[in-house]
């Protein structure tokens, strides 16, 4: 027992140290497994937080590693190579192009062991390292922190959303063998494209390969199980001196439940039917053309007013069908407009509604602030100036309140707007709904989509919702519903 530990390490030694090559290779080797053991452990500890660790850990070091393994069979060779030069070898071994190896010689056995057991060794970190550098790979940290620059927007929104807990590939890689081997190629081309920095600003919304959200969102949501409506109620100040609270109050039709019931989901994600649309535009805002195929083949099909293509170009057009993306595109990365992002801090108290004209100083003061140097400066200048000229005597008793707005004010836009990726204030269209900035739902529902029968999609509003009260002050609901 003791003789054939002896064997083994002399084994190592001889493989080891046989030349300068090997000498070279196996330090590489030494080297980067204790590194890797170490760094390793020093995260598991979390003594070290930075995403660029896992690139050194799972990336660079086993990069170290692998060379080092084939530096030392180099340096065998090469030695066999200077010893048949100096005719040290038998002219007849010489011949041969591989060494012959006598099992009968101690010492062969002994490195033939220790390459045999360094070797399963070596399969073993490789195994350890791959592994856990997929589970790297897959992190939100690898995501959303490496590439910081690049994924700010995405990230900070993220962080802020119903979805904060949900890891990014869920929804942008999903289960299954064939998307993980996709991502991996599409992450090796975002590599180059972020090292030779030729990625767009903003990257691009909509995600042309994002996958069908039947494979994502419904792992974790099945709307064929909720059903029903929602209440909804939208706070909402006005510009005025008080800052005068008013109330939307919905009833959102939410629907869901196939195969009964009237609401959003129950038709749009019934299995029955397929809806597919043609849009006009790069960002899917303007829609030309609707159809709409039953369980039974019968295809209704609703055509934009005025629409101008030819029957030829028609044909030829890509059509997208329709899934949970196309309302719910900003389920997560939800950027806010400057008057919606004021109303929010205002009703958590944040930026305090007492402070008159506050809501329109404050929205003036985003408005302005679209990603240029010295926007934060310009924010605080813009709120202090306003309070300082109309309100001297308040700006005076109310410094700290009129600090804090201010400070509130320069977190919407950090939240909201970032001049490195060019993104400003509405750059992602929200298509959840209808407003001013983004017609969302009435890209289709507009009462001018219209088929050969003269069908539209319809545009009344208790279609998708009941409301119960629109920009009212002191809406009888709120209180019925004891919400007051
Ligand atoms: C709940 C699902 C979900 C999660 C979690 C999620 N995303 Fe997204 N992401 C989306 C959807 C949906 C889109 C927009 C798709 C579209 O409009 O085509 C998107 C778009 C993007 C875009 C394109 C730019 C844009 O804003 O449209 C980037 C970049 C991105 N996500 C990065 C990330 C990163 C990084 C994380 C993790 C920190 C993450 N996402 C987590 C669903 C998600
Ligand atoms: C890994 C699970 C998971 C995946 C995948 C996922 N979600 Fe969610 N989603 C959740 C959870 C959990 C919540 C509840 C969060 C809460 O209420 O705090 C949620 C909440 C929501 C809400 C309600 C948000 C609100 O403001 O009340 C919507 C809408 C939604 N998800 C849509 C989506 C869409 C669209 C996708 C696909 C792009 C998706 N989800 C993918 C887990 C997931
Ligand atoms: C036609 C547009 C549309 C489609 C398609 C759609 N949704 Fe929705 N979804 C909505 C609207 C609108 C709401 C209500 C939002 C609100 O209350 O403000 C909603 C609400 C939700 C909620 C919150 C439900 C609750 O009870 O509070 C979840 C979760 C959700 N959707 C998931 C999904 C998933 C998953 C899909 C795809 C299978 C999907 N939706 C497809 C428009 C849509
Ligand atoms: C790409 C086009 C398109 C978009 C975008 C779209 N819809 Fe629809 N929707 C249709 C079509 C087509 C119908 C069927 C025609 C009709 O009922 O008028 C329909 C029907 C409906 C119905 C009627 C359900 C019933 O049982 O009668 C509701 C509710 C609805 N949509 C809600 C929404 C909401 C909410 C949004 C936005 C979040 C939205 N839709 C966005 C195309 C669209
Ligand atoms: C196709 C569906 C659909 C139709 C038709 C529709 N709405 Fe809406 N509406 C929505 C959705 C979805 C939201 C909620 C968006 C959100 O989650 O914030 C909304 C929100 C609203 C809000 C609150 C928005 C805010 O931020 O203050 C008002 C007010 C409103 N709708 C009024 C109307 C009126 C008036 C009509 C008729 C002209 C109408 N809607 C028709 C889907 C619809």
């Amino acid at each position: 027992m003791y003789a054939l530990f002896w064997r083994f390490l002399s084994g190592f030694v001889a493989i080891f140290t046989r030349n300068i090559i090997t000498l070279a290779g196996s330090t590489l080797v030494t080297a980067s497994v204790i590194l890797i053991a170490v760094l390793m452990g020093l995260e598991t500890m979390g003594r070290v937080d930075s995403p660029y660790l896992g690139i050194v850990i799972f990336l660079i070091l086993p990069g170290f590693f692998v060379l080092g393994l084939l530096v030392i069979p180099l340096g065998v060779l090469w030695e066999r190579w200077r010893a048949r030069k100096r005719s040290m070898v038998a002219a007849e071994e010489a011949a041969k192009p591989f060494p012959v190896l006598d099992f009968n010689n101690a010492r062969v056995r002994g490195v033939a062991g220790a390459v045999a057991l360094l070797t399963v060794f070596n399969f073993g970190i490789m195994g350890v390292i791959s592994y856990k550098g997929v589970v790297y790979t897959e992190s939100v940290d690898f995501c959303g922190r490496v590439c910081h620059t690049v994924m700010e927007p995405e990230y900070t929104a993220y962080l802020d959303s119903p979805h904060s807990r949900v890891a990014c590939v869920e929804c942008h890689i999903g289960p299954g063998a064939d998307w993980f081997a996709k991502s991996k190629l599409s992450g090796v081309r975002q590599v180059v494209a972020v090292t030779l920095d030729t990625f767009s600003r903003p990257i691009p919304s909509p995600v042309r390969e994002l996958r069908p959200s039947k494979e994502t969102c419904e792992e974790c949501h099945w709307p064929a199980k909720f059903t029903g409506d929602r209440i909804r109620v939208i706070p909402k100040y006005l510009e005025d001196e008080e800052n005068s609270l008013i109330h939307s109050v919905l009833l959102m039709h939410i629907g869901g439940g196939h195969g009964g019931g009237h609401g959003i989901h129950s038709w749009h994600i019934d299995p029955s039917k397929t809806t597919t649309y043609l849009p006009l535009d790069e960002q899917r805002q303007e829609i030309g053309i609707v159809r709409v195929t039953e369980a039974d083949g019968t295809v209704t099909e609703y055509r934009a007013s005025g629409l101008e293509l030819t029957e030829e170009e028609v044909a030829k057009a890509e059509f997208r069908t329709m899934d949970c993306i196309d309302c719910h595109n900003r389920p997560t990365h939800i950027f806010h407009a400057p008057a919606q992002a004021v109303d929010l801090r205002m009703a958590s108290g944040g930026i305090d509604p007492s402070l008159p004209y506050v809501k329109r100083v404050g929205v003036e003061a985003l408005e302005a602030a679209v990603g240029e140097p010295g926007d934060l400066d310009r924010i605080a200048a813009h709120v202090r100036d306003f309070y300082a000229r109309d309100y001297a005597e308040l700006a005076e008793q109310q410094r700290g309140t009129i600090d804090k707005a201010v400070e509130e004010l320069q977190g919407i836009y950090k939240r909201n707007v970032f001049p490195d990726m060019k993104v400003t204030w509405n750059t992602y269209p929200n298509n959840l709904g209808h407003n001013d900035d983004f017609p969302g739902c009435f890209r289709c529902h507009d009462d001018s989509h219209e088929s050969k029968t003269g069908q539209t999609i319809r545009g009344d509003c208790s279609l998708c919702h009941t409301l119960l009260a629109w920009d009212e002050e002191d809406p009888d609901i709120l209180k019925q519903l004891e919400l007051k």
